[in-house]
Order: structure tokens, then sequence, then C-alpha cells
């Protein structure tokens, strides 16, 4: 990688250009905001506010062509294997494509089968909605807890908050994720089994967390409708392992099901997204996935210099690789997206956290940067501190919406002039000459100083709806999908997550015994599991 032509000219390049100030990047094109922004697929990206010029697009998309990403990109949309390490295709553009498209794999369309079990959930869910579907003691469902882990919670849990404006408000939404009781416990203390309907979500049904909620949730329906029949009415699962769902005792016609070719972090809009359907209904569901489908589009067809999910990705790569960036700030002006910050976690740091290439060769450069963040304004006040005046190098995404979906007096005007105050405070700063024209004594004129030249992209829409937010995800998946092209990384699989899982199993049985002599860990996890086993009932 560090070898191709113009990644070395990238290094060349970003040693021209390391010096330049936004300031001067502004002050020598007055046009600059304009014209390093695009509008395409109903979103609009400035991201004239990054230390870059014509050149360094120029080079990045160079470096797109030098590591195949059209030819990436194609071999997504035809169902190739790209997910080598799993022997899979990674075809989640499948599930938000028109009913009338085709896509193959392995000769068979998948399309239709999508469009299948999207039927079957919009039967399902309307029937929930309605009241027409009765628990087993023939009162309606009120309240929907889902139960996953990952993939499974944070993609549904992430857009039922976004776009609780859009749901039915007498049914109440409940995640439970952690193997932590107390999740169980607080979801479910104030709510009746007779009207409660689980959805036990995991795409391989094997997650220990998962099933340990789920047998909770048995034993929790159970304890008052003491009728194992009553499970029929209260459970449905989301899978791809229809065994484990019977093996578990929930009826394969209350099961919905989805394919190997959907990773877990890509399938929100797949049956995972049953809880989501639920909350908001089909009609609002499809109009989700039409708004994937729109930016899958813009991503196949754009030329990279103009293509959204490129551009942020190559941008990433940028700060990654060139300005040692070690983290990104995700940042959204816009309270129903409260949970995107840790969506994206999953989505970027489980795809692209990768230290060996697609052959199994160690990396000589950075990959995934750390993405974490918290909606405007409420970062401000915590650690925006650090971003201003910190030592450290954060580029930031900004993401706000033009029309507010509660507009109570002047509250969205000052919500959106803060995320523009933010970003041209990050960049242009306050030099001293400015902090010492304010009369500031000279002591702490150097505390007031704002060096500026922090990078930021910002991406406006019109308004959150489900449109918009299914172009949103499908733009920063796309994004990590163009960063793991160019680190030549397998985005798709997640090996990283297997050896914890596997030492937790050999724990567990260990906390309960007594014997001394049992443990052969090292004298740290030694001495940490002989204190909890002395402390663990009080
Ligand atoms: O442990 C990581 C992981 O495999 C994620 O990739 C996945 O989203 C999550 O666990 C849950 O897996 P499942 O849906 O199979 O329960």
């Amino acid at each position: 990688m560090t070898e191709r032509p113009a990644w070395k000219a990238l290094a060349a390049h970003h040693r021209k250009v390391r010096p330049l100030h936004l300031r001067q990047l502004f002050a020598g094109d007055s046009l600059r905001g304009e014209r390093l922004s695009v509008e395409a697929a109903g979103l609009y990206l400035d991201y004239s506010k990054n230390r870059v010029t014509d050149e360094t697009i120029a080079l990045l998309v160079r470096l797109a062509g030098e590591c195949g990403l059209a030819e990436r990109i194609d071999a997504m949309f035809s169902g190739a294997t790209i997910n080598v390490t799993e022997r899979r295709a990674a075809l989640h553009v499948a599930l938000r494509a028109p009913e009338h498209e085709q896509i193959l794999l392995d000769g068979v369309d998948v399309v239709s089968g999508v469009h299948a079990v999207l039927g079957r959930m919009a039967a399902f869910c309307e029937d929930v909605r309605s009241g027409h579907w009765r628990g087993h003691t023939d009162r309606p469902i009120r309240n929907v807890v889902n139960i996953g882990i990952g993939g499974s919670d944070l993609g549904p849990a992430m857009a039922y908050e976004a776009l609780r404006h859009y749901s039915q408000r007498d049914l109440t939404l409940r995640f439970v994720s952690n193997v932590d009781g107390t999740d169980f416990a607080e979801a479910t203390r104030d709510l009746d089994p007779e009207e409660t309907l689980f959805v036990v979500c995991s795409k391989t049904f094997t997650t220990q967390e998962t099933l340990t909620n789920a047998r909770l949730a048995r034993a929790w329906s159970l304890r008052k409708l003491a009728d194992e029949r009553a499970i029929r009415r209260h459970f449905v699962a989301v899978s791809t392992n229809a065994e484990g769902v019977a093996r578990f005792g929930i009826d394969p016609a209350n099961m919905f099901g989805f394919w190997d070719w959907v990773g877990g972090r890509y399938s929100m809009d797949s049956a995972v997204g049953l809880s989501t359907m639920l909350a908001i209904g089909p009609q609002h569901f499809r109009a989700m996935l039409a708004g994937f489908h729109a930016m899958d589009q813009h991503f196949r067809s754009a030329p990279f210099e103009r293509n959204l999910p490129v551009l942020m990705g190559l941008l990433a790569v940028w700060h990654s690789n060139f300005f040692d960036a070690q983290t990104v700030a995700v940042l959204p002006y816009e309270q129903y997206l409260k949970r995107l910050p840790a969506y994206l976690q999953q989505l970027t740091m489980e795809s692209n956290g990768k230290h060996v290439t697609l052959h199994g060769v160690r990396v000589g450069y950075q990959t995934g940067p750390i993405y974490w963040g918290e909606p405007g304004t409420n970062g401000q006040h915590s650690f925006y501190q650090l971003i201003h005046q910190g030592t450290r190098f954060i580029p930031c995404d900004f993401i706000g919406f033009c029309q507010s979906l509660n507009p109570l007096g002047d509250t969205h005007d000052l919500l959106m002039a803060n995320l523009f105050a933010q970003t041209e405070a990050l960049a242009f700063g306050k030099t001293q000459a400015e902090v010492e024209a304010e009369g500031t004594p000279g002591w702490l004129v150097p505390h007031r100083v704002f060096e500026g030249n922090h990078p930021t992209s910002t991406i406006l829409a019109e308004r959150l709806t489900p449109d918009s937010l299914g172009r949103l995800i499908a733009l920063y998946e796309h994004s990590v999908f163009t960063q793991g092209a160019i680190w030549n990384i397998d985005s798709f699989d997640q090996w990283g997550v297997e050896l914890g899982k596997v030492l937790a199993q050999r724990i567990a049985p260990e906390l309960e015994r007594v014997d001394e002599s049992e443990l052969a860990h090292d004298s740290s996890t030694n001495a940490l599991i002989r204190r909890y086993r002395s402390m663990r009932r009080a």
C-alpha cells in the first residue's frame, strides 16, 4: 500500500499542505464552501472545512483507482465472495433492492426472498399494531421487547430512537442486550407479561447474552402466564438458524429469516428490523429501505469526485494515514439520533478494526479509527474543550437537519446556530491578535487563543424521516466499505471478538468453585477471580 504511486504522492503532498491553515485556504478561494460540497441522494455534504486542496482530492481519487475501488464496488453489488475469511458475499444492498430487481447469488435471485420476508413481517406487524394479534390471555400487545446484542440490538435500538416521531405511541418498545441482569430487570419491571411480546433477535441464535436473556424472558412470561402454550403468542424470533430457534421452543411459524450474506452490523434493514417495523409500521419501514437504496445507487454510479460515501471514506483515510488521526467524532445535532454514535461504533470499528490484509499479511499502516460522539449541543458542554484547545487531531462529522420534527419556539434555530458556530470556530479559531484586541490581559491571552484548523465535515438533510435515515446509514456503510477497500482488509468479518468469548466460557464455571487449585490463569486473572469468589455472595 505505502509503495503505491498515489500513496507516495499523497505523502509528499501532505508535507506541502500540512502547514496550511484553513484560514488561508478559505481566504484564497471565496467559493471554497460551495465548491467543496456535494449534494446527492438527498444529502448535502460540505467537506470544505477539511485540510484538503483540489490536488488532495485528485490524489485520493487516484489512490481509490489504484486500490481497485470501482472493481470492489462491482464485486459487492454482484454478490461476489468479498467476505473472504468467512467465504461469503456481503449483499446487504439486496435487502433494499426494489422488488422488480434481480440480484443473483450462485445463480439464484435473492431479491424475491427478501420481499417475501418483508411481506410476512408487514402482515405480522399490522396484526400486532392493530390489536388483531392477541396475547395468550386475549389481551392486545402493548409492549415489545427486543432481545439481541451487537447488530441484533444497535441497529433496531438506534432506528427506533431515530424514528420515534413516526412510531405508534401506544406501543412501548424496550431493548435488552447486556448479559447484566439489570438490563432485563429494568426493561421489564413495569411491564405485564400478558401484554408483552419478545422479539428474540440473533443471526446465529447461539449468542450467549441473547440466549441467556431469552431464557430469562421465557421464565418471566411463564411465571404469570403459567402455560407453555403462551410462548407461541409472546415470542417471535429473527434469525438465520431455524434449528436453533426451534430448539429454543419458538414456533418456526413465528420466525423471520435472513441470510448468511447479511452481516450483523449491516442487518438493521433485514428482518432484524422487525421491532423497528413494529414501532413505525411497514410503510415507514419501506420508506427507510427506499432511502438506503437511493444511496446505494448513488454510490454505485456517481464519479468518485462527486460520490458522497467515497469522499467521506477517502477523507477518513487522509486523516488516519497522513495526519495520524486516532479518532473521529460523530456529532449529530438531532436528539432523535442520540444512539447513532453507538450504532456507528459497531459499524465502523467491527468492520475496519483489522490488522492484516485480505491475504493475511500484517498491514504497515493504520486501519479503522475510533468512532465516538454525543448529540450536540450536549457534547459542547463536555468534551468539545479538548477538540478546540487540546493537543489531539480529531476530525469531526457534524450532522444536522434544516427542519425540526418538534419546532418549539426558536429551539431549532438555536440548535443549528450552534452546529454552524462550532464548525466555524473549529476551522478558524481565534488568533492571538484577535484575543489581544479584545483587551484581554497579557497573562490570559494564551489561554484564550483558539488555534483552529480542526477539520470538520457537515452533513445536512432537509428533515429526519425514515427515508433520510436510510440514506444516512447507507452513506456510512459505504464510507466504511471505501476505507476497507483502500486498506485492503476484510470489512465483513469479526474474528477479534472470538477470544474473549472463549475465555469467558472457560471462566464462568470457575467462578462458582472454591477450590483454589483449579485456577490456571496468569497471576492477575487468578487474583481477580479469587477476590470475586470470596465476595460474590453478600
Ligand atoms: O460478537 C460480535 C457479533 O458476532 C456481532 O458481529 C453480531 O452483530 C453480534 O455478535 C450478535 O450476533 P448474533 O446476531 O448472531 O446474536
